[in-house]
C-alpha cells in the first residue's frame, strides 16, 4: 500500500479534489494507493468536514501550543509517521516548513502554489500577478525543498488576467486549475516512486 496524508491550514478545496479524483479513479484498487490522513494546524479548517464524511482520519496539531516551529514540526513529523506515508501533500497548508521537517520528507513530499513559480513566490501571489501587469497567470505543482516554493517543479497551468479581474476573480480562475493539475502531479509522483 502506498499512504498518502494531506496536509491543509483553511477551506481544503486541492484536498477534496485528490479524494475526488482518488474515489473516482480508483486509485486504491488499482494503484494501492490510499489517502490515509488529513492534518490540520487549525481545528476550524472547513475541509477536515469533508475528509470525515469520505472515512478518511483526520488530525489536528494546533501550531499555537508549540513552543517553537522546530517543536511544531517533530510534532507534526511524528503524527505524519503514524500513518507510514509515501508521500505528504501540502495542500494549502500555510506553515513554513525546517529544514529537518522537509529533509525528513526528501523525494515525499509535494505542495501547490498559486501562481508560475519561479514568480511570485511567498503571499498575495495573484494580487502582485496584477500590480505587475502580468496577461497570465497559473500554479504551480513543486518538490519541496528547504527553500521556501524552490523546489523541482512538477506540473503547472496557465490562466488568462482578464480585463476587470481582481484578486479573486483570478484566485478562483487559478483555483479551478489547481484542482485539475493537483490530484494528476500526485498520482503521477506516486507511479513513480518504487511500490512500498
Ligand atoms: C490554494 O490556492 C493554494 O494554492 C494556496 O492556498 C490555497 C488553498 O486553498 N497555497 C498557498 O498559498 C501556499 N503558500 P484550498 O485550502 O481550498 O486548497
Amino acid at each position: 500500500n502506498r499512504n498518502v496524508v494531506i496536509l491543509i491550514s483553511g477551506g481544503g478545496s486541492n484536498m477534496a479534489a485528490i479524494v475526488r479524483a482518488a474515489e473516482q479513479q480508483r486509485w486504491q484498487a488499482r494503484h494501492g494507493i490510499r489517502i490515509a490522513a488529513v492534518v490540520s494546524n487549525r481545528a476550524d479548517a472547513g475541509g477536515l468536514a469533508f475528509a470525515r464524511e469520505h472515512g478518511i482520519a483526520t488530525e489536528v496539531l494546533d501550531h499555537r501550543a508549540h513552543s517553537s516551529r522546530e517543536d511544531f514540526d517533530a510534532a507534526l513529523a511524528r503524527t505524519i509517521d503514524g500513518h507510514q506515508p509515501a508521500l505528504v501533500v501540502l495542500a494549502g497548508f500555510m506553515r513554513i516548513l525546517t529544514p529537518a521537517f522537509v529533509t525528513h520528507y526528501a523525494g515525499r513530499l509535494v505542495n501547490i502554489h498559486p501562481s508560475l513559480l519561479p514568480a511570485f513566490t511567498g503571499l498575495h501571489t495573484h494580487q502582485r500577478a496584477l500590480d505587475a501587469g502580468c496577461r497570465f497567470a497559473g500554479c504551480t505543482v513543486h518538490e519541496v525543498t528547504a527553500e521556501l516554493d524552490a523546489g523541482p517543479i512538477l506540473e503547472q497551468a496557465v490562466v488568462p488576467v482578464l480585463p476587470g479581474d481582481d484578486a479573486q476573480t483570478l484566485a478562483a480562475r487559478v483555483l479551478s486549475q489547481e484542482h485539475l493539475i493537483y490530484p494528476r502531479a500526485v498520482l503521477a509522483h506516486l507511479l513513480r516512486q518504487p511500490a512500498g
